[in-house]
C-alpha cells in the first residue's frame, strides 16, 4: 500500500515498521457526537498507546458547546476509557490530554471559524505542526456545505497558504443519490484537491476485509477457481441484531439501501470480484474496484430480485423489542426499509451468470458480516445418492465479524464402513493464529489519513458508480410498502423466495 507521503525516509518495501505521521492537528467537527465518542477519540487513544502519534500531535475538538478544554478532556477521557481497544493507561492518557484543544462554535459562526484558523497558525509555533491539519467532518451531511464554505472563506484548507498538508475526511453517506453526491463532490473539490479528500467507508478499515485481498492474491489455491466456471453464487451478508438506536432522524431518510448497501456491501462485492491489481498501491486497487462497480447489473425482475423489509416487534436474546414504527421519532407511516436484499450480476467474462446476493438488516438474529463464495456442485459423484444426502456445495466463507476468520466447507467421509459423505468445516481463526489483536477500523483509517495513504478510501468515481447502482433501486422502492419481518427473524419471506426460485438458500451464519 502506498502511504509514504508523510514519511519520505521510510523504505516503502518495509511495511512492518510502525509508521508515525508528521506533527499535525486532527480537527474534529461534531466532536461531542456519538461517532466521535465511540470511535474517533478511542481510536486516537489507541494510536497514542501504540506510539503512533507524532510528538506535536493535537486533537482539536469543535462543537456547539460552551465548553472549556477541561470539559472536553472529561468527555474524551470517558470515551477512551469506555471504548478504546487497548488498555487504558494514565501515562498514555496524560500525553493525549496535553494535546487537546477545544473551540466552541456553530457552523455558521464566522467568528468561530476565524478563531479556528488563527488557532491552527498558533499551533505551528506551540506544537510545530507546520501547517499540517486533517479536518474530520463527523457531522450530519446537511452541515457539510456550510463547514466547507467556512474552510474556503478562512483559507484554512489551502495548502499553499501556510505550507504543510491539509486533508478532509468525509463520513458516509456521501450524498443521498448520484445527483447530490456529485454536487457535494463539486463543493469538496472547490476547497480541497482530490488527493486530500478521504471518503470514509469504515468497512475497508477492517482487518478481515483487507485479508480478502491477501487470501485471493497471495495464494495459489483460490484464484484459479474464482470465476463463473467454479463459482455458483456469492452471498454477502451484513446482519445486525441492534435496531436503529437514537438515529431515527438520519435512518428514516436513508434506510438500509443508502445506509449500508450503497457503501459497505458494494465495497465488499468489489473486493470479492475485482481483478488482480497491478500493484498494491491506492490507485491500482481503486481502479480495479471501480471496474467491478461499473459492471454491476440490477435484477431483471426488480419485483422479485430487490427485496425490502421492515421489522415488527419481536424477540431478541430473550427480550421483547419494539417494531421499527414504534422506535422513537420514527413516523408511524414510515415506508423506510430496515432490511434489503438484492440479486446483482457482474457483466464481465469472469462473472458471467453468477448471482451476487447481498443482504443487510437490523434486528436480525445476530450480528454477523460474512462473504460466502458458493462453488458449483461436483459434475459427477461416484457414490450412492443416499450416501451423499448431507453433502452440500463447497463454500469458502470469509467471516468479517465476529469470530474473524475463514472457513472452508467441503465433503468428507463419515467414519465407518459405508461410503457416507457429509459436509465438514476447516477453520482459520484470527484469534488462534495470531497473538496480536487487530486494530479497530477507525484506528487504522485515522492513521492512514494522517499518513496521507488513500488505499482504503473509496475514490469519488467509486461513490458515483455505487449511486448508479442504488438510484434505480431506490426509485423502484419509493412508495412501495416494505414487507414486514419479525425482529429476531432472518428478514422477510420474499428474500427467501428470491433464492428458492433459483434453487438456492440463504446461509444461516
Ligand atoms: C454504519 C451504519 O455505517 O455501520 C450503521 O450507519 C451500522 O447503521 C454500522 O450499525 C455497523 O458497523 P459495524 O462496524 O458495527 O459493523
Amino acid at each position: 500500500m502506498s502511504g509514504t507521503a508523510g514519511n519520505p525516509l521510510r523504505d516503502p518495501r518495509d511495511r512492518r515498521l510502525p509508521r508515525v505521521p508528521d506533527p499535525c492537528a486532527l480537527v474534529v467537527f461534531g466532536v461531542t457526537g456519538d461517532l466521535a465518542r465511540k470511535k474517533l477519540i478511542p481510536a486516537v487513544y489507541d494510536l497514542g498507546n501504540r506510539g503512533l502519534l507524532p510528538p506535536g500531535f493535537v486533537l482539536l475538538g469543535f462543537a456547539r458547546r460552551d465548553w472549556d478544554v477541561g470539559e472536553f478532556e472529561a468527555l474524551a477521557r470517558e470515551a477512551a476509557q469506555q471504548h478504546a481497544r487497548t488498555e487504558f493507561r494514565e501515562d498514555v492518557w496524560r500525553r493525549i490530554a496535553d494535546s487537546l484543544c477545544f473551540l466552541p462554535g456553530a457552523f455558521d459562526d464566522d467568528a468561530a471559524f476565524d478563531a479556528l484558523a488563527a488557532k491552527l497558525i498558533e499551533l505551528e509555533g506551540t506544537h510545530g505542526i507546520k501547517g499540517n491539519a486533517a479536518f474530520y467532518l463527523s457531522i450530519p451531511p446537511n452541515a457539510f456545505p456550510v463547514v466547507l464554505k467556512q474552510m474556503a472563506r478562512t483559507r484554512m484548507a489551502d495548502n499553499n497558504e501556510r505550507g504543510g498538508w491539509r486533508r478532509v475526511v468525509v463520513e458516509k453517506p456521501f450524498g443521498h443519490d448520484q445527483k447530490s453526491a456529485r454536487e457535494l463532490n463539486a463543493l469538496v473539490d472547490e476547497v480541497f484537491t482530490p488527493n486530500d479528500v478521504f471518503r470514509i467507508d469504515h468497512y475497508l478499515g477492517k482487518e478481515t476485509v483487507q485479508n480478502l485481498l491477501a487470501l485471493r492474491f497471495a495464494n495459489t489455491l483460490f484464484e484459479p477457481i474464482w470465476n463463473s466456471h467454479y463459482v455458483d453464487s456469492v452471498q454477502i451478508t451484513m446482519a445486525e441484531d441492534v435496531g436503529i438506536g437514537g438515529r431515527a432522524a438520519f435512518y428514516d431518510s436513508a434506510g438500509a439501501g443508502r445506509d449500508v448497501l450503497q457503501n459497505h456491501l458494494l465495497q465488499l462485492l468489489a473486493l470479492t470480484a475485482m481483478e488482480e491489481p497491478v500493484s498494491f498501491d491506492a490507485e491500482a486497487i481503486r481502479t480495479e474496484k471501480l471496474k467491478v462497480l461499473n459492471a454491476i447489473s440490477l435484477p431483471r425482475d426488480m419485483e422479485r430480485g430487490a427485496i425490502r423489509g421492515q421489522y415488527e416487534q419481536g424477540w431478541l436474546a430473550g427480550q421483547r423489542v419494539p417494531g421499527y414504527l414504534d422506535e422513537k421519532d420514527v413516523p408511524k407511516s414510515s415506508l423506510t426499509e430496515t432490511y434489503a436484499s438484492v440479486r446483482f450480476g457482474i457483466e464481465t467474462r469472469r462473472w458471467a451468470g453468477v448471482p451476487f446476493y447481498l443482504r443487510t438488516g437490523k434486528r436480525l438474529p445476530r450480528r454477523v458480516t460474512e462473504i460466502a463464495v458458493v462453488f458449483t456442485k461436483a459434475p459427477h459423484l461416484p457414490f450412492d445418492a443416499t450416501d451423499t444426502v448431507e453433502l452440500g456445495q463447497n463454500q469458502l466463507v470469509v467471516r468479517v465479524q465476529p469470530d474473524e476468520g475463514v472457513t472452508l466447507r467441503f465433503g468428507s467421509k463419515v467414519p465407518g464402513s459405508a461410503m457416507e459423505v457429509r459436509d465438514v468445516s476447516m477453520d482459520f481463526l484470527y484469534g488462534a493464529s495470531f497473538t496480536e489483536s487487530s486494530p479497530e477500523a477507525y484506528e487504522r483509517l485515522i492513521l492512514d489519513v494522517l499518513l496521507g495513504d488513500q488505499t482504503l478510501f473509496p475514490r469519488n468515481e467509486e461513490v458515483d458508480a455505487s449511486w448508479r447502482v442504488i438510484d434505480p433501486l431506490e426509485e423502484f422502492w419509493t412508495g412501495r410498502p416494505p414487507e414486514k419481518y419479525r425482529a429476531g427473524e432472518w428478514g422477510p419471506r420474499a428474500a427467501d423466495e428470491m433464492l428458492e426460485r433459483e434453487g438456492r438458500v440463504w446461509r444461516r451464519p
